[in-house]
């Protein structure tokens, strides 16, 4: 039986490049909440550069940190939480995680991820000869995933404020509907 869902949190899910950490840091300076990055935890934890636990551990080995910190954040209380893109592959992730929060997905196109992030360096499956089809390729694998969210917001041609405020509304609708 699942668990009964319980609204303390705010996650934002989505591609690489669609503004989670941009919208969370807002969400949260807005809603007076902590803001947690599912990255910064796992680096923190590790003692390693994400980068770096690609090199050293591989894909699977970083999934299993990213399973370990989403275990840590279920005692989390008024938080916005950011994960990394490809954190709802994981089924259970995002089941751990629903219990405890909104799951809001920020949503974006391939050419508008590709010029948010071809100028940055410090993700390791956008290190390809071609970073336009591996964005294509993973979005469109990952796409059913992305789906499962609470709610699903197009960042495109909007501002942060703009999602920040639209993310909002949808937090505050969840929570006083009871989800
Ligand atoms: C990944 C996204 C990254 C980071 C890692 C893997 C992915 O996070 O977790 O490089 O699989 O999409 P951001 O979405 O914050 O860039």
């Amino acid at each position: 039986m699942r668990a009964r869902r319980r609204i303390h949190n705010l996650v934002l899910t989505g591609f690489m490049g669609t503004g989670k950490s941009s919208v969370g840091r807002m969400a949260a300076a807005l809603l007076h909440f902590r803001y947690v990055d599912t990255d910064a935890l796992i680096e923190s934890r590790a003692g390693k550069s994400i980068p770096e636990i690609f090199t050293t551990e591989g894909e699977a080995g970083f999934r299993q940190r990213e399973r370990e910190a989403v275990g840590e954040l279920r005692t989390c209380r008024r938080t916005v939480i950011a994960t990394g893109g490809g954190l709802v592959t994981d089924p259970a992730s995002v089941e751990s995680l629903r219990e405890h929060a909104v799951v809001v997905c920020l949503w974006a196109s391939p050419e508008t991820i590709f010029e948010r992030t071809r100028h940055t360096s410090h993700r390791p499956l956008l290190r390809q000869a071609d970073p336009l089809g591996a964005i294509r390729r993973l979005l469109a694998e990952r796409d059913p995933f992305y789906r499962r969210a609470d709610v699903l917001i197009n960042t495109e041609l909007r501002s942060t404020r703009e999602v920040t405020q639209q993310v909002l509304k949808a937090f505050h609708l969840a929570v006083k509907s009871g989800l």
